[in-house]
């Protein structure tokens, strides 16, 4: 007998998704969003996120079941998404996977995870586990981080650079936007770029002058000078299709240029690029010439995995329950702004009491 299979449930934004993971191994996973519902207020509503997982957290549990060919007994052991995120989103999926391990299969493990390390760990399904230590650069609709990750199971993630304020995604979807571009931004723009001249607009490439923290990031400014570009145009018809592809390949260039040097200053040999900004095809086409050209190892999860989905939550889950983790306590709660420091957002090991002199 293997190790049990692990139901995974993602739940912290707009899509609701289920993955069944064993010994590394993807058995079946299911997707549904409600993005579409979100599309003609611009952004996600959560009050709207909410209902829809609510509706879509069943059947996408029972579509991911019979891809794998398996049934809700054979689950033996649950994780769930549980920060950072929409809280009511969140809570949905909490309460739907409380209700799997603790009502239905009765007695089964429940481990909260860390939204993010779901987005690391998505990439094990495709390529095997990861080497230890690899470097991840973690672009997402929220978040844009350099990390230095050792076992993702047992030890803490290295935060080596942050962004200072959006998001790589975020700052798609902003200049999307701007651009009069549908939501969300990220694919619209990587659709729109692909007729466009990548050096038409003279977009600039924040924090990475000789004195800037090399390994952090900042958007804000970059959306800025797309606006004020976007402007210069009043008048005439803008050219999207430049906007977008110069965008791309600012936001790609910093990725990339920071990411190389994180792997050679840390001598690192492996460079992971996840999250849903990683299904940028010119992100994905810069990383690759650059990693080649410095000789390191690059790994980028296949498009369906990029995105939110329940497989990379069930993967983490599989790792926990393989390298002997607790489990969540009965009354596990959602942390809508948790820091990323661990893979599982509740104590995994048994703390060890401090004892006074
Ligand atoms: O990881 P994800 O699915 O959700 C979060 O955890 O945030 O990432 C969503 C972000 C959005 O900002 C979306 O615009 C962006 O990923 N995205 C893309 C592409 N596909 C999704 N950005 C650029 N190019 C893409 N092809
Ligand atoms: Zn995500």
């Amino acid at each position: 007998m293997g190790s049990p299979i692990v139901l995974g449930i993602e739940s912290s934004c707009d899509e609701t998704g289920a993955g069944l993971v064993r010994d590394g191994r993807l058995l079946g996973h299911a997707v549904a969003s409600s993005m579409d519902e979100h599309a003609r207020y611009g952004g996600v509503v959560p009050e709207i996120a909410a209902r829809a997982h609510v509706h879509s957290v069943r059947p996408v549990i029972q579509q991911a079941l019979d891809e794998a060919g398996l049934r809700l007994s054979d689950i033996g052991a649950v994780a769930v998404t549980t920060g950072p995120g929409l809280s009511g989103a969140l809570q949905v999926g909490l309460a739907g996977a409380k209700g799997v391990a603790y009502a239905y299969a009765l007695g089964v493990p429940l481990y909260g995870i860390h939204h993010l390390a779901g987005h690391v760990a998505a990439d094990t399904l495709e390529h095997g586990p990861l080497p230890t230590p690899c470097m991840v650069l973690i672009v997402s609709g929220g978040h844009t981080s350099l990390l230095l990750v050792r076992d993702l199971a047992r030890d803490p993630i290295l935060h080596l650079g942050d962004t200072l304020d959006d998001a790589a995604g975020e700052c798609f979807d902003k200049v999307a936007r701007v651009f009069g571009l549908p939501y969300p931004g990220g694919p619209a723009i990587d659709r729109a770029a692909r007729v466009g001249d990548p050096r038409a607009a003279p977009f600039p490439r924040p924090l990475t002058g000789p004195r800037d923290e090399p390994y952090a990031f900042s958007f804000s400014g970059l959306k800025t000078a797309a606006a004020r570009w976007a402007e210069g145009h009043a008048g005439r018809e803008l050219p999207v299709a430049d906007g977008a592809a110069s965008l791309q390949e600012a936001v790609a260039d910093v990725l990339t240029r920071k990411a190389v040097a994180a792997c050679e200053g840390y001598g690192v040999g492996t460079l992971v690029v996840v999250g849903g900004v990683a299904a940028n095809s010119c992100v994905r086409s810069l990383a690759e010439e650059r990693c080649r050209a410095a000789g390191i190892r690059l790994r980028v999860p296949p498009l369906r995995l990029c995105t939110d989905n329940g497989a990379m939550i069930a993967a983490v889950g599989d790792l926990l329950v393989r390298a002997g983790a607790e489990p969540a306590p009965l009354d596990v709660s959602i942390d809508p702004s948790a820091p990323l420091a661990y893979a599982a957002l509740h104590p995994i090991a048994a703390p060890t009491r401090a004892v006074a002199a």
